[in-house]
């Protein structure tokens, strides 16, 4: 039902339209865009996905994973994910982050969060960071900072801020 693809320039303009219509004015408010400031995302783990076939073919869900330190490990932060209105409960979400994670392994990658509805990422394996052991750089409900371990053992040694990597 989707066709999931890795994210191109030409796709921009309606990503842009999806997460501004998913997350609305309030989105460069959120604390998570603090780490995205001045980031960028991992080319290989932006994605888009696809719904329809022909003239009907149009883009319904975008998911991007930035470079962050952890409480001193290096990983990476999940989002935005957004999925068109239209589309939502078909398995789409679910769909891109299993790919992304996958990928993300694959690229060494071991340790991601996010900030999130923690019984939807549950799903794919997320869980909340135990209160006080990670913060990041603006106020977050602590019940929505969840962690998902892509190496075991990953999260052990995480604890104190979550910032953006050095800059190179
Ligand atoms: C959250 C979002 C990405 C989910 O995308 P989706 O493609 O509809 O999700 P999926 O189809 O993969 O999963 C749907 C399932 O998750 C559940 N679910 C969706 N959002 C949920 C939430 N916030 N909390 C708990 N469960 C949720 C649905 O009830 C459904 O359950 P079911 O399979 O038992 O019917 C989509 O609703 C969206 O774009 N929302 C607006 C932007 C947003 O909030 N993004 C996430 C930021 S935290």
């Amino acid at each position: 039902m989707f066709e999931i693809e890795a994210e191109r320039p030409e796709h921009g303009p309606a990503i842009e339209a999806l997460l501004d219509h998913s997350f609305g004015p309030g989105r460069y408010a959120k604390t998570a865009q603090r780490l995205r400031e001045g980031n960028r995302p991992v080319p290989e783990l932006c994605y888009v996905a696809f719904s329809g076939a022909g003239e009907k073919r149009r883009m319904v869900g975008a998911l991007s994973f930035w470079p962050v330190i952890i409480g001193g490990v290096p990983g990476l932060m999940l989002g935005p994910l957004a999925v068109d209105p239209e589309l939502r409960g078909k398995g789409c979400g679910i769909a891109l982050m299993e790919k992304g994670l996958a990928d993300a392994k694959k690229l060494g990658y071991r340790l991601v969060i996010l900030v999130g509805d923690a019984p939807y990422y549950a799903r794919v394996g997320f869980g909340p960071v135990p209160h006080g052991r990670l913060t990041m750089p603006g106020p977050v409900d602590p019940s929505r900072l969840l962690y998902r371990e892509l190496d075991i053992g990953a999260f052990g040694s995480a604890k104190g801020a979550i910032t953006k990597p050095p800059s190179q």
